[in-house]
């Protein structure tokens, strides 16, 4: 019989020590962090799925190229390697590097947003929404209706709502909507997969009111994975041909090099339009730097490039897809109310359902978050009403986000089985004694992305 264990396609060269600490010592820590875990420190945390953003374990390849970066300020031999490689997979015309995603989409909102457009998406993450909001312009989510609900089995319940995004194009046209955006894998909505179906009639609907199409690909071989092994007829293709058609349907793209780059800092805006790409690259000389480094020292182009080379191995997206669906088949088997199916980069507890007993205006997703760093020193991130949800300015009235969810999000061939056994444990003797977690209310907070900064305290 073949052999069923998936294991980790490489092996480890270096470590990284971690630091135990006691229950006592965490809820110090946590107190004094105002509840909030973006507030406590790295060292105090022992198995840390904040993020899979920037936390990726490099490989020695990566490592050599650091060494090997060319430095020099303009015409790098580093950034042509990176705009090559960028160019072969996504085959747009323009690579505009910065340092990270949220740079790449300051530039494209500010040259296509403000005030009295609306900018769709299957889902716009935070910075997305936050750096369309700043422009002056409105987002817009259009997810299906199936992604809200935790426990429905379901391929790409990361796609676009067409016939809402059809009604919005109709209603508004192109002098309202300056493009429409597409988020692959949708990490709002736990991570999942869009399908090359429905990329492929988006795109042909934006061409139809000749509207840019434009992908947030920060997890684009991780949707291509999913594409692979799910989609009808796509089984026998290569996952970078098939990020290569992903690509291939939209006018651009930006990208956070922090995920599926497998680097810890990098970003690029890439689009095909001569006169948009001539605005992007002067808003970068101001912002960023010379369009050939933009914000990145050319060691951090080369480890981007071989990143961008590493992830569409298929043996190394095989065994991420597996280890993430690993976790999530141990809490669901524990009856513990996790989304399903498992999304790409991260499991997400349908923190609504784990702690029935909190109102939304109790802040479920942060009491749990709060709670499992005190179980075992695991850090997570609320995603839920404390980061979309809002007061509405005329009548004060509470609006929550869509779901409560907490997301455990899994850095790239950084942790092992066993270290996800223990969180499987923690969450498990967590859901247990789920009645003893209290709610948590905001003592204080921003104007804007109030998750990262506010402070709390238990109800
Ligand atoms: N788009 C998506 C879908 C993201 O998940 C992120 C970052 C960004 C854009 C912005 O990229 O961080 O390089 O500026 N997400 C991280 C996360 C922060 O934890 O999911 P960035």
């Amino acid at each position: 019989m073949a052999i069923q264990t998936i294991i980790e396609p490489f092996k480890i060269k270096t470590i990284e020590p971690l630091r135990m600490t006691t229950r006592a010592e965490r809820l110090g820590i946590l107190e004094r962090a105002g509840y909030n875990l973006f507030g406590v420190r790295a060292e105090d945390v022992l198995i840390d799925l904040l993020t899979d953003s920037g936390t990726s374990a490099m490989s020695a390849r990566q490592w050599a190229g650091v060494l090997d970066g060319d430095e020099s300020y303009a015409g790098a031999r580093s950034f042509y390697r990176f705009e090559r490689v960028v160019k072969e997979l996504t085959g747009f015309r323009h690579i505009i590097p910065t340092h990270q995603g949220r740079a790449a989409e300051k530039i494209l909102f500010a040259i296509m947003g403000g005030a009295g457009k609306t900018i769709p998406n299957n889902s716009h993450f935070d910075t997305t929404r936050a750096n369309i909001e700043v422009s002056g312009a409105e987002a817009v989510d259009l997810p299906v209706k199936e992604a809200l609900t935790p426990s429905l089995v379901q391929d790409f319940k990361g796609n676009m709502d067409i016939t809402a995004l059809e009604r919005l194009l109709k209603q508004k046209g192109r002098e309202q909507v300056p493009l429409v955006m597409m988020t692959v894998t949708n990490n709002a909505c736990a991570g999942q997969p869009v399908s090359m179906g429905c990329i492929r009639r988006v795109s042909e609907l934006c061409r139809s009111y000749r509207i840019p199409f434009f992908i947030d690909a920060c997890r684009f071989a991780e949707n291509a994975w999913f594409i692979k092994t799910r989609e009808p007829g796509c089984k026998g293709r290569s996952v970078r041909q098939l990020a290569q058609e992903m690509f291939s349907y939209a006018d651009g793209c930006t990208m956070s090099g922090k995920k599926d780059g497998l680097v810890n800092i990098g970003g690029f805006l890439a689009l095909n339009d001569d006169g948009m790409a001539q605005m992007a690259r002067n808003i970068l000389i101001v912002t960023e730097g010379f369009p050939t480094y933009g914000g990145l020292a050319g060691r951090d182009l080369e480890a981007f490039a071989q990143g961008l080379e590493e992830v569409l191995d298929e043996d190394y997206l095989r065994y991420r897809i597996r280890s993430v669906a690993y976790v999530v088949e141990k809490l669901d088997h524990l009856g513990v109310p996790v989304f399903k199916p498992a999304g790409g980069h991260a499991v997400y507890l349908d923190a609504a359902a784990f702690l029935p007993h909190l109102a939304v205006e109790a802040f479920p997703g942060q009491a749990l978050a709060c709670a499992l760093y005190l179980e075992g020193g695991i850090r997570s991130c609320e995603i839920g009403s404390v980061m979309f949800g809002r007061r509405d300015p005329a009548s004060g009235v509470f609006q929550p986000a869509a779901m409560e969810l907490v997301r455990l999000a899994i850095p790239r061939r950084v942790y092992t089985q066993s270290h996800m056994d223990y969180v499987v444990e923690c969450i498990g003797g967590l859901y247990a004694r789920r009645e003893s977690v209290r709610g948590v209310r905001i003592l204080q907070e921003p104007p804007l992305l109030r998750h990262f900064t506010a402070l709390f305290e238990p109800h």
